[in-house]
């Protein structure tokens, strides 16, 4: 496993509610507990300026870029391998608005172009969000302004099946997007804890239900993968990891989260059972358990491993607040910031854990979490394991 610090550029990362299970109230009496209190799924999508401020999501396209581009330059001069007339297809599974991978797809558009001129280019991108977002930043973009490129946008899980897409997809990327679990396998009561707000800060006794859950959520993404994608074709991950100790992605935001919901319980403004519902539904797998998976027969018989490597992207912020010196106003800005770069990525979850009339408190919890970042500077860095697979050419009978 190869490990390098970071390559270029720097930082970051929702809200649709689908009612499930009641949630009854019982105990003291706190705010929020007599609630005829529908409980929501937890469905993780991202705020809607997430791609104007995911400095780090976005800066880790040049790392991803060199391995695509050497991918591509390995592919047969025969209109890279392509049936004539078909269309050579790039999906985006966990895509966001589609904005953050814009550069890198026009990189590849560009160089796929320079060996294959007349080559048609497909775009699929995959997400659980709502696709308004997407159309707008397609009608802008520079992609849609290539000729013969089209998109499509599918609302739709990288967990669940994707049958459009069966066998055609020549180069597959995930970004930034694969450490939130399947929520809709399980009822949201899996993911109430009395005390944490997210599995990586869980002792290794207690986190153990959610390692199982990332293993069969990320089987059941392999398993779905080895349908979309074409014989030879390219898997590329980059997903979000746990180094140890405190270096798992943007620690500090977690864990600055919970003490300001703790705050809110201790002041009477939320009842346990709101603490004890706010959770964030991800899980940052180390290397080594993602090793081991990508390792087993399921798995491996569809894909082979070409490199597993990590890096972590260093937080923007925290460099910028180091410059502003005595200067209150720049570092409270910085502070609200980074503030907004966590409710990109948790508003959704907090907005499950709450009672429907305590969503005023939306604003309060980001606003206290602005100020300990602005008393209490701290860097969220994110740590990012990068994965490239090619899809084996099985043979029927081989
Ligand atoms: C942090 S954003 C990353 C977006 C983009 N790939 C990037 O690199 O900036 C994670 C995205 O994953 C999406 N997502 C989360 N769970 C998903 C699932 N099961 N299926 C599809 N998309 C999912 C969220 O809606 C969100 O848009």
């Amino acid at each position: 496993m190869e490990s390098d610090s970071f390559c270029p550029g720097v930082s970051s990362r929702g809200a649709k509610r689908g009612r499930i299970t009641i949630f009854i109230g019982t105990g003291g009496h706190m705010p929020g507990d007599d609630h005829p209190a529908t409980h929501l799924q937890y469905l993780p999508s991202m705020t809607s300026d997430y791609s104007r401020i995911s400095d780090t999501a976005k800066a880790i396209d040049p790392c991803i870029e060199p391995a695509l581009l050497s991918y591509l330059a390995s592919l047969p001069s025969s209109a890279a391998g392509k049936q004539p007339g078909s269309p050579f297809v790039i999906a985006d599974y966990g895509a966001a608005d589609g904005v953050n991978s814009s550069q890198l797809f026009e990189r590849i558009i560009r160089f796929l172009r320079k060996k294959h001129p007349l080559m048609s280019i497909r775009l699929v991108y995959i997400d659980i969000a709502d696709p308004a977002p997407f159309h707008h930043f397609w009608k802008g973009s520079g992609l849609s302004g290539l000729p013969r490129v089209e998109a499509e946008y599918f609302q739709r899980s990288f967990y669940d099946p994707l049958p459009d897409l069966a066998g055609s997809v020549d180069i597959g990327i995930s970004s930034t997007s694969l450490h939130w679990l399947n929520t809709k396998t399980v009822d949201a009561r899996f993911f109430h804890h009395p005390t944490l707000i997210q599995a990586n800060q869980l002792p290794a006794s207690e986190r153990k239900k959610f390692v199982r859950k990332w293993i069969g959520d990320w089987r059941v993404f392999f398993r779905e993968r080895s349908r979309d994608i074409a014989p030879e074709g390219m898997l590329y991950l980059a997903t979000l990891t746990d180094l140890g100790g405190d270096r798992w992605p943007a620690s500090a935001g977690y864990n600055n989260l919970r003490a300001v919901c703790v705050s809110l319980y201790q002041e009477g403004r939320i009842s346990k059972q709101e603490l004890d519902a706010i959770f964030i539904p991800d899980y940052f797998a180390t290397p080594e358990e993602i090793a081991s998976l990508v390792a087993e027969e399921g798995i491996s018989q569809h894909f082979s491993l070409k490199s597993l490597k990590t890096l972590t992207v260093p937080c923007a912020y925290r460099c910028r607040m180091q410059d502003t010196g005595n200067d209150a106003r720049k570092r409270q800005h910085l502070a609200y910031s980074l503030a907004r770069v966590v409710r990109a990525w948790s508003e959704s979850s907090i907005r499950v854990g709450l009672s429907p009339d305590h969503e005023d408190l939306i604003d309060e919890i980001y606003r206290r979490l602005a100020e300990r970042f602005f008393e209490r500077p701290e860097g969220l860095p994110y740590q990012y394991c990068l994965m490239e697979f090619l899809k084996r050419n099985i043979i029927p009978g081989d």
